[in-house]
């Protein structure tokens, strides 16, 4: 076979990854734990084309922007070269979600290049294989390797830095409602982000804290006990923000104090969701590097977080997208194989 397709959900971290230890690996400096998210995903095929001169990368059936064409050749190059192919490829990518608003298309986007990419060259690649892969095109790709609930070992080197999952899609009812507040895409991208990390004053004490928080997030999921999970990860959301908000850093000769991925329709959700709980409401917030809110819920409270929501004002500019634990990345068969 020298084409495949296959398709990836995004995640969504409860432990953040925000800083790497090594960016040309991207090994990162703490553990972090994610839902797999089945409403939210990439579907990648990819051809090997003899003859072909370089890489050709569509994105919705258009061509994808240089910078991400780029990444997607490189990322091509390291899956060519443990296949010992030298063959172009013709890459067709579609999100069924927007990009750069706070779910992680480029997590969706790398598990599906990775699986679709060393299945078209015949490789066998085990989960482990596929989430190292991933990981070396997008950091959180190597969690949307694996289904369900998901934590993503640090490691000590590239070899052990890979995502294994903690339960699976079935341990739990828990529904992320992502509330998608615009689709202007974000200014600063993540990979940048990671790297000013270090400049927050607070990096240190997150550094010192975050097994403890790990151990406690774990084992409020696992236990399934809402409440201690949606308080943790709440506060996990915003130590991020505390980090990305403070690492200062001079831009373009001018200093900039910080990254704020926040706008104000993401603050007016944060205080609608204190609102809420005060009513009796269990729901619980988490954000990632845009200004999506993901709103945390049991199965049996997402109509009445539907409908609180869309009762704010100025809702009708906002879209929902509401996941629940999904699937791991897998071959599309049938429509592709031969
Ligand atoms: O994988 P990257 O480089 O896009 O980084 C993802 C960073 C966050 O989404 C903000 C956190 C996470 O753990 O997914």
């Amino acid at each position: 076979m020298s084409h495949a397709t296959a398709r990836a959900c995004a995640n969504l971290a409860f432990v953040k990854y925000w800083g790497k230890r090594d960016a040309s690996l991207n090994l990162p400096m703490n553990n972090s734990i994610s839902m797999t998210l089945d409403a939210a995903h990439t579907t990648t095929r990819v051809e090997f084309v003899p003859g072909l001169e370089r890489d050709k990368v569509l994105l919705s059936e258009r061509p994808a922007r240089p910078a991400f064409a780029r990444r997607v050749a490189a990322h091509l190059d390291r899956i060519r070269s443990i296949g010992g192919s030298s063959e172009a490829a013709r890459v067709n990518t579609h999100n069924n979600f927007p990009a750069g608003t706070g779910f992680a298309s480029s997590a969706s986007g790398f598990a599906a290049l990775t699986c679709a990419a060393s299945s078209a060259l015949g490789l066998q690649l085990s989960r482990r294989q596929l989430s190292v892969l991933a990981r070396l095109g997008s950091g959180s790709a190597c969690r949307s390797i694996c289904a369900g609930f998901v934590e993503w070992q640090a490691g000590r080197d590239s070899d052990s830095s890979f995502a294994t999952q903690l339960a699976d899609p079935r341990h739990w009812n828990l529904v992320d409602v992502a509330v998608l507040v615009t689709d202007e895409e974000k200014a600063v991208r993540s990979s940048d982000g990671h790297q000013l990390a270090s400049n927050s004053p607070f990096w240190q004490t997150r550094n010192q804290t975050i097994s403890s928080r790990l151990a406690e997030i774990r084992q409020a999921l696992l236990e399934r006990d809402f409440h201690r999970f949606g308080r943790e990860v709440e506060s996990e959301a915003l130590e991020m923000h505390a980090i990305m908000q403070t690492s200062g850093h001079e831009n373009g000769g001018a200093w900039q104090s910080g990254i704020f991925y926040m706008v104000a329709d993401t603050l007016q959700l944060i205080n609608a969701v204190q609102r809420w709980r005060q009513a009796g409401m269990d729901v619980y917030f988490t954000l990632d590097a845009g200004p999506t809110v993901h709103l945390l819920c049991m199965e049996d409270q997402v109509g009445d977080v539907l409908q609180a929501v869309n009762s704010l004002e100025g809702s009708q500019g906002w879209r929902t997208i509401v996941c629940r634990p999904g699937p791991g990345a897998r071959l599309l068969p049938g429509r592709d194989s031969d």
